[in-house]
């Protein structure tokens, strides 16, 4: 079957299987191997994108139930101006170890602060609760996604060595929620 659908802002269609999965689709279709594939029985969260700007656990989506709509990937969180503040939250406060969970949450990341621009330290962990990570204990991307919420506009030149990416983080290591 033919699918079309907007991934990043530019439509892209393919001949598929009614069976392929979004995170095949993404991957072996059309190469954007950021999306990650980890467990394809809905619980890592390693797999998560937006579709029509929701986060969607894209091994739970079939290629063809996403057609016609509207996907962005990890690859579409940069701009012209630079990396997102999430990715650079993630940098600065070593929120990531093997990457493995990191484009899903960042994409989860980046759609909460759309929705609410200073979340709690509890809010965060909440809205990563879907979403496994085997190596950070989740402190470090908690403290990752608060950079972002204070620097809505990105790193700036001092911010080089920040001291939010040297202090002692804020949670004790653990489950997100
Ligand atoms: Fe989708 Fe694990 S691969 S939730
Ligand atoms: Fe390794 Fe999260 S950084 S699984």
């Amino acid at each position: 079957m033919q699918v079309t659908m907007t991934v990043n802002g530019e439509e892209v269609s393919a001949e598929i299987e009614g069976r392929t999965l979004l995170v095949h689709f993404l991957r072996d279709h059309l190469r954007l191997t950021g999306t990650h594939w980890g467990c394809d029985t809905s619980n890592c969260g390693t797999c998560v994108v937006w579709m029509d700007d929701e986060p969607v656990k894209s091994c739970t989506v079939l290629a063809a139930m996403a057609g016609g709509h509207d996907v962005r990937t990890v690859e579409g969180l940069e701009t012209e101006d630079g990396l997102d503040p999430v990715q650079q939250g993630f940098m600065q406060c070593h929120g990531l170890q093997c990457g493995f969970c990191t484009p899903g949450m960042m994409m989860t990341a980046r759609a909460l602060l759309d929705r609410n621009p200073d979340p709690s330290a509890q809010e965060i962990r909440e809205a990563i609760s879907g979403q496994i990570c085997r190596c950070t204990g989740y402190a470090t991307i908690v403290r990752s996604i608060r950079w972002a919420a204070l620097h809505p506009d990105g790193a700036q030149p001092a911010d080089a060595t920040h001291p939010d990416a040297t202090e002692p983080a804020p949670e004790t290591a653990g489950s997100p929620a």
